[in-house]
């Protein structure tokens, strides 16, 4: 990658993956564009341009101007948001996605976009599920996951595009807050035990998902970005984890910080029907043989890493 157009720069995964890439390949080789324009990140404030994904030739234009080599798609709507309106979401997700390829085919772009452990679902080996294995999710973020697969899949095979992908796991990062997945209580319940010593869960303290630190995240699509491609052999997603934790474990562990924490669960039982048709934890292998995927986030790192950010970020 030398040059890079970000769609959902600034999303849960984008702010920070902006603000990496402009340090490593320098500010002006980093297109950020997002449908809108509302950060207090200056360097990003300053290069932002409006994109909505699902208008290509706007996509179109900024990438003729721009003249990147790679685009990063990570525009796209969480979990529990697609099941609230899922004719949206298959708009922003879908037509987002193909609009993201099209202008890769057709300018000759690397390419990447990140799918999810909501890409499985109830039929899927819930252990250490495989890296290919069945995938019939029942949420509309799912489907779209795993058609955004297939069609990643698709565009390498038939037009050659260098397409590359991974499985997030739930993200956990105290920059920006995620909205609408099912995995964010990993991220509020850092939040609430600096702001108010406890916390009110949405998943019953049992439900193992996998999670892992944003900088784990920022580097791994760098570094996949980065691998020749004659190392892969997956063009769809490569499962990525760095751990399987549940409400408890995180509970224990900041206790260890917080003596007083308390956590309560009101359950929503739309986010648990959701939680409780994804994986407990996968099997990263094939990304650590292809491409030397290696999270540096254990729980204990993510719990103090959070807890220090946040009491400085929340004081
Ligand atoms: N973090 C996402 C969500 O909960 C999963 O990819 O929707």
């Amino acid at each position: 990658m030398k040059r890079i157009i970000i769609t959902g720069a600034l999303g849960q995964i984008g702010t920070e993956l902006t603000d990496k890439l402009m340090d490593l390949y320098g500010v002006d080789n980093v297109l950020p564009t997002d449908v809108h324009k509302n950060t207090d990140n200056k360097l990003i404030a300053d290069k932002i341009e409006i994109l909505d994904v699902r208008d290509f030739e706007r996509m179109d234009e900024l990438v003729s101007e721009f003249q990147p080599d790679t685009i990063l798609h990570m525009a796209a709507l969480l979990s529990a948001t697609c099941e609230k309106d899922p004719l949206l979401a298959w708009d922003i997700n879908m037509n987002g996605l193909v609009n993201a390829l099209e202008v890769a085919r057709i300018h000759n772009l690397k390419f990447f976009t990140p799918s999810s452990i909501g890409s499985f679902g109830d039929s899927t080996p819930k252990k250490n599920t495989p890296q290919t294995t069945i995938q019939r999710p029942n949420t509309m973020y799912g489907v779209n996951k795993v058609s955004g697969e297939l069609l990643c899949d698709y565009y390498y095979e038939k037009f050659g595009v260098d397409t590359r992908g991974v499985r997030f796991p739930g993200l956990i990062s105290h920059i920006k807050e995620p909205g609408g997945g099912t995995t964010d209580y990993a991220v509020d319940i850092f939040f609430e035990a600096i702001k108010t010593g406890s916390y009110t869960c949405f998943l019953e303290e049992d439900t193992y998902l996998d999670m892992m630190y944003i900088d784990d995240a920022v580097d791994a699509i760098i570094q996949l970005m980065e691998t020749d491609p004659s190392n892969l052999s997956i063009r769809n997603a490569f499962n990525i984890t760095a751990i399987s934790a549940s409400p408890k474990l995180f509970y224990s562990e900041i206790k260890k910080h917080i003596p007083d924490f308390k956590v309560e669960y009101d359950v929503d039982p739309v986010r648990q029907k959701i939680a409780d048709t994804w994986p407990e934890s996968i099997d990263s292998s094939e990304a650590k043989k292809q491409w030397g995927f290696e999270p540096k986030y254990d729980l204990e790192k993510i719990t103090k890493t959070m807890l220090d950010a946040l009491k400085v970020k929340l004081k």
